[in-house]
Formats: structure tokens, C-alpha cells, sequence
């Protein structure tokens, strides 16, 4: 399955520190935002990637990631002129994604937990589509799905002043080819946006929505405004400090799933011996764990 990284947007809600430098790429703790979303791809079994952004910041994006040969995978480049919501991804990634399925994530969004790669692993969707819910105490800022008493998706409205349930609708999602034809037919909402709720509504109406609920072990952050991105730096370093691992370590997952080998792993980490990162990452090769473990 392809992947899709959405990482354009005007992250205005960050603004001033935004202005001059995407929002994926200020750091979450440790390591560029982006590290996080794509290491979740690569778990979901992802190796050929499209990164979506902004036309100013795609050079930036290129210098970080390149090709993703190192790190045996394959990265494009795309460029969406204007925020015109995140249903667009799949008309700006309609070659790439060519007639087979497809998985969008949301560039600022932060997933962890040892059951993350169980949930992804369920979720490819033969036919239809495939999403998450997550109980928050204030789903207003999210898409919020209803439920049935057997799981099953009831209604799904986008930021809600009155929701009809606390699952919120996390921006990782898996979708068969229709999407492309999906998205196609959706027109603006009212703030001119194609929304990905109205793509999940579409879906839903035709019977072909499944959503997984993420146990209680799986945590997921959305780093878009100033008190989250701080949140999300505090609950990495937290993990990181206190279990002595790392998170959203891109280098780490493509070692861990047998992408790259040891000696490539040790290529990547020699020129970040210095501060820590490196170190982590000879480490691993230390432990003797090697490759093609579970992550996480
Ligand atoms: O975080 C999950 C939520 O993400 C979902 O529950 C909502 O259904 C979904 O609409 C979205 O809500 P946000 O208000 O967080 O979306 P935002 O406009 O902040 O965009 C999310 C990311 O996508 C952000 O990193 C910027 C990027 N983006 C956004 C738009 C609208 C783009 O790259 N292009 C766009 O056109």
C-alpha cells in the first residue's frame, strides 16, 4: 500500500514560529514533527510515500528526507498551492496512488502504543474505508463518530459544538481506490475546504466505513496549536528519558523492519554522534536486538 503524508497548510494557529519554516518540521522534542508520521506509516507496512506540501516548504522536506533510499523506502514530493482541505490530498496524489489503495496521515498527528501496528495491521481495507477512534474529554476541535453498541459507525460530524460521543476521529486513515472518485465529487465546505469527514460520510452511507477504537494503551497527540506541541514534546521525552527508547525514530523503524541493515543503520548514525541521537542509534546495534523486531 502507498502512503500519503499531508504536511502542507499555512500553520498559522503557530504563528510566528511558522512563518519562515513549516510547521512538520519544527521538532517534537527530539527529532522534525514529520519523523513521527512517517515512522507510523513505515509500521503500517508503508514504503512508497508522498509527501504533500506547501509550495514554499517542499525544498525543506527534500533536504530532510531525499529519496528515502537510506532508509529503503521511496519518497515523492508534491506541492498543494493552497490549503484547500485535506480531502485534496488525494486529487494532488491521484497518480501516485494509481488504482490501488491508500493510507493518509496527518503530518502534525503523533501516534504511540504497543498496540499501534495491531490496530494498522487490521486496517486495510479490502473495500471501503478504514479509520480510528480515540475517547478525548473535548472532542470539539476533531471529527467526532458515533457509535453503536457493537462498534459500528452511526454518524460522524467534523468540530461539533455539540458532540454526540468523546470519540474523536484521528487524521490517520485507509482508504480502497474509491477515494479518488470520493474526493473527486465533494464540494467546499463552508470554510472552503474539501473535508476528510465528508469523504468518511461517503463512505459511510454506503455501509463501507470501518472504525477500529484504539485501546487505552495507544496514545495519540495532535501537535497543531502551541499547548499541544508542547504537550507532545513533554509525553516523548517523558517516554524516551524514562524508558530509554525513542519515538518516531524514522532510522529505528526502517532498521527494526528490515528495510536497512546494520551497517546501514551505522552509516546514518555516524554523523549524528554528538547529541545523543546518534548514540541511540549505534546503541540498537549494541543491544544486539536486531532487525525485523516488532516496533514499540
Ligand atoms: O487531528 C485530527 C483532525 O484533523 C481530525 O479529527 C479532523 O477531522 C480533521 O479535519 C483535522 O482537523 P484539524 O483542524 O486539525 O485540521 P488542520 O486544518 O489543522 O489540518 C491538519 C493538518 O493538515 C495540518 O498539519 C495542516 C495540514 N493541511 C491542512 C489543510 C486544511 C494541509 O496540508 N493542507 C490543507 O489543505
Amino acid at each position: 500500500m502507498r502512503g500519503i503524508i499531508l504536511a502542507g497548510g499555512t500553520g498559522s494557529r503557530l504563528w510566528p514560529a511558522t512563518k519562515a519554516v513549516s510547521k512538520q518540521l519544527i521538532p517534537v522534542f527530539d527529532k522534525p514533527m514529520i519523523y513521527y508520521p512517517l515512522s507510523t506509516l513505515l509500521m503500517a507496512g508503508v514504503s512508497e510515500v508522498l509527501i504533500i506540501t506547501a509550495p514554499s516548504s517542499q525544498e525543506q522536506f527534500q533536504r530532510l528526507l531525499g529519496s528515502g533510499h537510506h532508509l529503503g523506502i521511496d519518497i515523492e514530493y508534491a506541492v498543494q498551492n493552497h490549503p484547500g482541505g485535506l480531502a485534496q490530498a488525494f486529487l494532488v496524489g491521484e497518480k501516485f496512488i494509481g488504482d490501488g489503495p491508500v493510507a493518509l496521515i496527518l503530518g502534525d498527528n503523533i501516534f504511540h502504543g504497543p498496540g499501534l501496528a495491531r490496530h494498522m495491521a487490521h486496517s486495510t481495507p479490502v473495500k471501503g474505508g478504514h479509520i480510528f477512534a480515540c475517547v478525548v474529554p473535548q472532542p470539539q476541535p476533531y471529527a467526532v463518530i458515533e457509535l453503536d453498541g457493537g462498534g459500528n459507525p452511526v454518524s460522524l460530524e467534523e468540530k461539533p459544538g455539540h458532540p454526540r460521543s468523546h470519540y474523536a476521529v484521528p487524521g490517520l486513515y485507509f482508504y480502497d481506490n474509491q477515494v479518488i472518485d470520493i474526493a473527486r465529487s465533494l464540494t467546499p465546505s463552508p470554510r472552503g475546504e474539501l473535508e476528510i469527514t465528508d469523504v468518511n460520510t461517503s463512505y459511510l452511507e454506503r455501509g463501507e466505513l470501518h472504525v477500529t477504537v484504539f485501546d487505552r494503551d495507544t496514545a495519540w497527540m495532535d501537535a497543531g496549536t502551541f499547548a499541544a506541541l508542547t504537550h507532545a514534546s513533554e509525553f516523548v521525552r517523558g517516554v524516551e528519558e524514562r524508558q530509554g527508547i525513542k519515538i518516531g525514530c524514522v532510522e529505528e523503524t526502517a532498521w527494526r523492519l528490515g528495510r536497512i541493515d546494520d551497517d546501514q543503520l551505522a552509516r546514518l548514525a555516524a554523523p549524528l554522534t554528538g547529541n545523543g541521537y546518534g548514540e541511540y542509534l549505534l546503541s540498537l546495534l549494541d543491544r544486539g536486538e536486531g532487525s525485523i523486531r516488532a516496533h514499540q
